[in-house]
């Protein structure tokens, strides 16, 4: 079994994704816990619902900054519960290396385009505002830049002659609720976590 814990800042679909590929026994994982930087976030919400630990992330002391120290307590609350794959699924803020050292190759993120195409914010708006034919969502491994790790999973789709950043970033998401759960399964496998 795979102890996954989901760093999010917003709506929480993929983590929702996460939740409906462990019930359905397509990952063999357990969500130990959901923490957002915003309190308030409608991911702490969805995991509550769930009856899944969840945790808020406090950085008033940190002046709102996701700081070292702020990421060094995060990592000691993460490995306190043991957890295999750190999974973010739209969190907004950037990983440093006290995160990055305590689960080296074990932070996960799933992104809204064909990457290395399209790296940071509204990335659906991005291809289609460049001309792109193609677009998609990736899963990669999180290192000290942004949307800049190695690969783990693609899933590419053809932009639609009408298509809106609405209509494309909907039916991006579509894709990324499939690939995000298998990508972490095929991963852990990988690394063979699963037991
Ligand atoms: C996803 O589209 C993901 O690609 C990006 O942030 C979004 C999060 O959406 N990194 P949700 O909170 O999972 O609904």
């Amino acid at each position: 079994m795979i102890s996954l814990a989901i760093l999010g800042s917003g709506r929480g679909s993929n983590m929702q994704a996460i939740i409906d590929a462990i019930a359905a026994k397509s990952l063999a994982a357990d969500i130990k816990l959901v923490a957002s930087d915003h309190a308030d976030a409608p991911i702490l919400k969805r995991a509550k619902q769930h009856h899944i630990a969840t945790h808020w992330i406090d950085l008033n002391d940190h002046k709102g900054r996701f700081s070292e120290a702020a990421q060094e307590d995060l990592a000691n609350h993460l490995q306190s519960l043991a957890i295999d794959l750190v999974c973010l699924a739209g969190f907004m803020r950037i990983i440093r290396p006290p995160l990055l050292n305590a689960f080296p190759e074990r932070i996960l993120n799933i992104h809204p385009s064909l990457l290395p195409a399209f790296p940071g914010k509204e990335a659906w708006k991005q291809a289609l505002e460049a001309g792109a034919q193609q677009s998609g969502c990736t899963v990669h491994l999180v290192d000290d830049g942004i949307d800049t790790g190695p690969i783990l999973a693609q899933t590419a789709i053809d932009i639609l002659p009408d298509e809106t950043p609405a209509s494309l970033h909907r039916r991006i998401q579509e894709r990324e609720h499939r690939l995000y759960p298998q990508a972490i399964q095929d991963y852990a496998l990988s690394l063979g976590l699963e037991g």
